[in-house]
């Protein structure tokens, strides 16, 4: 075959691949709108129960007022009103920061959506662990139990936010915040899937976190700390919200010791902001912040899982 014939098949071979996953995305974006919504005395309930240990930048001393029909909390100072819409509480709404080029690629419903049915063979080729073996370890420090509060921080399309929520039953309530509407809504369709009503997502930002100081008694963070523009303020604001004996759980992007890999690490951060976090320095830094008990493991090469108590 002449270069033009081969230039011709791939070109069709591309066209119908890109037909397939449209057609995919299509489908589940059906099955997103049959998902049951929870009933507004549930979103009322979830937000009366998470609004103790909420606080909004406008009014830090002050736990928010909740609007009748869980359609949202007011702040007690301003009387700015955050909507609770969709399953989603909007913190952030008319925010106008400017997003990194990792941040801006899981915001959109397709590349939210591509995500969720890739992740498992992404971290498979990173020879990473996958789903249930990392919520596996996770668990082993996290310990989530039925009753419990759990911060799912960037929790994005929800898949451990779903775990979280599944062993905290119905008295537990776990918060599954992120920075992309599209990845939270992606979140909303396995919460519903599932049944669950123990969970409020919120469109957030890791680095000014809308809860009370020592507020929160775990948090997890699986994928979110290489997206972070700026990691070293995310981990003082865990560190404010955490309880004393506060257990932090996460896995990323990460750099070991005297890593082989570290110049094109930092190529990657240098070019897309994707931060491979060197894991020597986050226990230096979670020890600063007064953590104590910091693991570390790298696997296979690329992804880190770390764990730590705050004292
Ligand atoms: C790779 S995904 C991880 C999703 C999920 N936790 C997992 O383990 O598969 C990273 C998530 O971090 C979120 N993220 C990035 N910057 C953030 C920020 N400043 N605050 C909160 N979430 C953020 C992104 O929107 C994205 O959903």
């Amino acid at each position: 075959m002449d270069k033009t014939g081969k230039v011709k098949k791939l070109g069709v071979a591309l066209a119908l691949g890109a037909g397939v996953v449209y057609w995919t995305w299509r489908q589940s974006q059906r099955a997103e709108k049959q998902a049951p919504e929870i009933s507004t005395a549930e979103a009322q309930k979830l937000l009366e129960q998470a609004a103790p240990l909420l606080r909004l930048p406008s009014s830090p001393d002050h736990e928010p007022e909740v609007l009748p029909d869980g359609a949202g909390l007011r702040c007690p100072v301003t009387g700015q009103i955050l909507p609770y819409r969709e399953g989603i509480l909007w913190l952030l709404e008319g925010d106008e920061r400017e997003r990194t080029i990792t941040q801006q690629a899981l915001d959109t419903s397709l590349s939210a959506w591509a995500y969720d049915a890739a992740r498992g063979w992404i971290v498979r080729a990173l020879g990473a662990l996958d789903f249930d073996q990392d919520a596996a370890l996770t668990q082993e420090r996290l310990r989530v139990e039925a009753g419990d509060v759990v911060l799912d921080l960037a929790c994005g399309h929800g898949n451990f936010t779903v775990e979280w929520a599944k062993r905290a039953g119905d008295d537990g309530l776990i918060l599954g915040l992120d920075y992309s509407p599209a990845m939270l809504e992606q979140a909303v369709y396995h919460i519903r899937r599932w049944g669950l009503r123990n969970v409020l997502l919120i469109h957030g930002d890791a680095h000014a976190l809308p809860f009370a100081d020592g507020a929160l008694p775990k948090i997890n963070c699986s994928g979110g700390f290489h997206q972070f523009p700026d990691l070293p303020q995310a981990l003082r604001e865990i560190a404010r919200v955490s309880a004393p004996g506060a257990v932090l759980t996460t896995s990323t992007f990460a750099e070991g010791k005297n890593d082989p890999r570290a110049g094109i690490k930092r190529w990657f951060k240098r070019t897309v902001d994707l931060h491979f976090v060197p894991l020597v320095k986050l226990g230096e830094q979670l020890t600063a912040l007064g953590y104590k008990d910091y693991t570390w493991s790298l696997l296979g090469g690329w992804f880190g899982y770390a764990a730590a108590i705050k004292t």
